[in-house]
């Protein structure tokens, strides 16, 4: 079974190789794995797992602010490929406690993180407790703070102290286009915002459509600096790549 030990060999290995590759050996060494999907163009990564192994599991962290669009498509998925997708909520209590004092808009004028800390941080954390490894869709094609994504690491962010959270990012090294030449050459269903100038989505008030020319990341948080475009789902390795 991969360790933490092996970690950054298996990182350099596996620069070379296609994301099915690096997900067949991934899925069969580590059973307690699964997919975090944000239910956008990841879904490339969610239908090419499945392929490989019916049953993957996969998660969605459901902060309650998604589009509908979206929402309808992670149902779609979760239908169409039998999917048990686990749908992470939020904590009520700490979530009606900071509505109540901060309102529903308050990441306009304070920034995001309080509010992505109780919508998507604590479910995730509490989530990956026990998981072995998860498998998320991020890119390095997808912001400057995400130029040094590592295929595979050690999650420092959510590993336990007694135990490595192994992290790995399949499509670190592929680009869009390969992203979406894969749902297109395999007829894979995609969220339909993507057709209404969406190319990265998350929450429906932190997510814009981008006009031409303008980079992915400027249609999420648009009101904040391009290097604080991290919710804290994948902070850990910013923070690491930045020193
Ligand atoms: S984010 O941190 O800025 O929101 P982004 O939307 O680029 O992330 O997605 C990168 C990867 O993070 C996705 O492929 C997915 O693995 C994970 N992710 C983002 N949002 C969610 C979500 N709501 N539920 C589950 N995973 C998510
Ligand atoms: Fe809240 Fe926006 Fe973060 Fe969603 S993306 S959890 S709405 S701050």
């Amino acid at each position: 079974m991969i360790t933490a030990q092996d970690i950054e060999a298996l990182d350099r290995e596996f620069q070379n190789q296609e994301p099915k590759a690096i997900l067949r050996r991934i899925l069969d060494d580590i059973p307690n794995i699964a997919i975090s999907f944000s239910g956008a163009e990841d879904v490339a990564l969610v239908v090419m797992a499945w392929k490989l192994k019916k049953d993957i599991k996969v998660f969605s962290l459901d902060t309650g602010r998604l589009h509908p669009e979206t929402l309808r498509f992670l149902e779609q998925v979760r239908k169409q490929y039998g999917i048990d997708i686990e749908f992470l909520s939020p904590d009520g209590e700490a979530l009606a406690a900071f509505t109540q004092k901060k309102g529903l808009f308050s990441f306009y004028e304070e920034g995001h993180e309080e509010c992505c800390g109780i919508r998507k941080i604590a479910p995730l954390r509490r989530h990956l407790q026990g998981l072995d490894a998860w498998i998320t869709g991020q890119r390095k094609d997808q912001s400057p703070t995400r130029a040094n994504v590592p295929v595979a690491q050690v999650d420092k962010a959510f590993s336990s102290e007694d135990k490595p959270l192994l992290k790995f990012n399949p499509f670190a090294n592929w680009s869009s286009r390969q992203v979406w030449e894969y749902i297109r050459m395999f007829d894979v269903p995609y969220n339909p915002l993507h057709d209404q100038g969406y190319i990265s989505i998350g929450c429906e008030p932190c997510t814009r459509p981008v006009g031409p020319n303008q980079h992915e990341r400027e249609g999420r948080w648009w009101w904040e600096e391009a290097t604080a475009k991290e919710c804290g789902l994948h902070k850990a390795h910013v923070i690491a790549t930045d020193r």
